[in-house]
């Protein structure tokens, strides 16, 4: 009677494909007759945290192959796989690395669980650590967003936070103390000791500092809104180029997973051709607040209006036939609650946004065939919807999103700054520019405007 085949199969991501990885596929293969290696693609390593895997999934698939050890190369898509794929393809051996020892005995009932001892001194983070010169990141401001960087940053394989600059030396002191970093006061010794400036400081500080620090030689993430000029935004962004340096938007909706999801189906057809998008997002602020009192860049537009700008620009494009302003002010002038119109030749769109006034806070995408619902917060989208004529049939997506989002940002910035190109299409220097653009025509409309 014939043998009975031994079926072992393993899983990674292979990613920079090292001496460990040989050597644990070559023990695999040695358990039994035939091996199949599961290979991670690039949305579950981002689900699971594993945010900056360096080679495509191509090349890693490539890498395990060459070795010749694996019999049959399958791809990882998410977290219950393991166990059906020991069910489909008749398993009898599982293993990874020592490294996950204990991690796997679930599967013990159903095939024989193998950890094999992990190879010294060699792992792909540290081949990204030695690839890549760790990116000292130094912020500038010490408000809500910058408090929120600095938990997300660390879990960005390849940079770390350097410290802060404040010029008030209290503020600086005490979140440098919170966070244990360097409160720096001096801007010449914040840029010897930074290679990356984060600008987190208010709006109208950020072309100041956007200047200073490219003069410097540094590469730039700047929160929403970059800059509140057209010709700033060009300005900056040439002098970026000039000097052959990043330059980059933080709006964290654009870099998140679920989002992009969702631009892909809308862009895909499934609900036709969009004809109307409704993005709003409204915010509840105090009225001493610093967004309810800074009288020339206070407000709910100035404030929101890059996330609700967004989409509409992703799904229109930046060339708009006319846009008109609504808003409902409080006593100081300020916008509590904004309307934007706007019409292009093949839709038309509203983005709301509100410091003052609560509404639901929806993306609706609508189409000739269907619409795409998300409820707040879309802006870190995790679920929606795909609606159509036929109201039984609702489609249901969902994707992850993890803490404050901001880790999707850096580590895309990241591959930016490694050459990477392929995430630059999620916020390009035409969206920015136009939504710079967008940010004077509200300035000069309703705050200069006001006479
Ligand atoms: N592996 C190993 N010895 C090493 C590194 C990895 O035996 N020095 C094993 C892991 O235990 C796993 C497989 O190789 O079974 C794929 O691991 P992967 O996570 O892709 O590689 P790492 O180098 O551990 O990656 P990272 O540093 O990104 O976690």
């Amino acid at each position: 009677m014939d043998k009975k085949l031994v079926k072992v199969i393993t899983y990674g991501t292979f990613d920079l494909f090292h001496q460990g990885h040989y050597r644990l596929l070559q023990r695999a293969k040695q358990l039994g007759d035939y091996l199949i290696v599961g290979i991670t693609t690039e949305s579950y390593d981002k689900t699971r945290g594993k945010l900056s895997v360096v080679d495509s999934i191509m090349t890693r698939i490539e890498n395990v192959k060459k070795t010749g050890f694996a019999d049959e190369i399958i791809i990882e898509d998410s977290p219950g796989q393991k166990f059906s794929d020991v069910k489909k393809y008749n398993i009898d051996i599982f293993t990874v690395g020592s490294d996950w020892t204990g991690q796997f005995d679930y599967l013990k009932d159903y095939c024989k669980v193998v950890y094999l001892e992990r190879t010294k001194d060699i792992s792909s983070t540290m081949l990204r650590e030695k690839k890549q010169h760790i990116q000292r990141i130094g912020i500038v401001g010490t408000g809500r967003i910058a408090n929120r960087f600095i938990p997300e940053a660390k879990l960005v394989s390849g940079v770390t936070t350097q410290g802060v600059y404040n010029p008030h030396k209290e503020s600086a002191l005490q979140f440098a103390q919170k966070w244990d970093i360097n409160a720096y006061t001096e801007k010449e010794e914040f840029y010897q000791e930074i290679d990356v400036v984060y600008i987190a400081s208010p709006h109208d500080t950020h072309y100041d500092y956007i200047k200073e620090a490219l003069a410097h030689g540094k590469n730039v993430i700047c929160e929403k809104p970059l800059v509140l000029k057209k010709k700033q935004a060009e300005e900056v962004f040439s002098e970026a180029k000039e000097k052959e340096l990043i330059l980059f938007e933080g709006i964290k909706t654009a870099y998140c997973p679920g989002f992009q999801k969702l631009l892909g189906i809308a862009c895909s057809g499934m609900i036709g051709a969009v004809r109307n998008v409704e993005a709003c997002f409204t915010k509840l602020e105090k009225p001493g607040s610093r967004e309810r009192t800074d009288r020339l860049y206070g407000g709910s537009f100035f404030e929101l209006g890059s996330y609700v700008m967004f989409p509409i620009l992703k799904l229109f494009g930046t060339e708009y036939e006319e846009i008109a302003f609504d808003t409902i002010d409080d006593e100081n002038g300020l916008d509590l609650f904004t309307r934007v119109s706007l019409r292009y030749p093949s839709g038309v769109a509203t983005a709301t946004c509100g410091l003052g006034v609560k509404s639901e806070g929806r993306l609706l995408i609508s189409g000739t065939l269907g619409y795409i619902v998300v409820e707040a917060p879309w802006w870190k989208t995790s679920y929606f919807e795909v609606h159509y004529e036929d109201a039984g049939r609702i489609d249901k997506y969902s994707e992850i999103f993890l803490g404050d989002g901001l880790r999707y940002e850096i580590s895309d910035f990241l591959a930016l700054l490694n050459h990477n190109e392929k995430n630059a299409f999620k916020l390009t220097r035409g969206d920015s520019i136009a939504l710079a653009g967008i940010m004077e025509k509200f300035m000069n409309e309703k705050r200069l405007g006001r006479g």
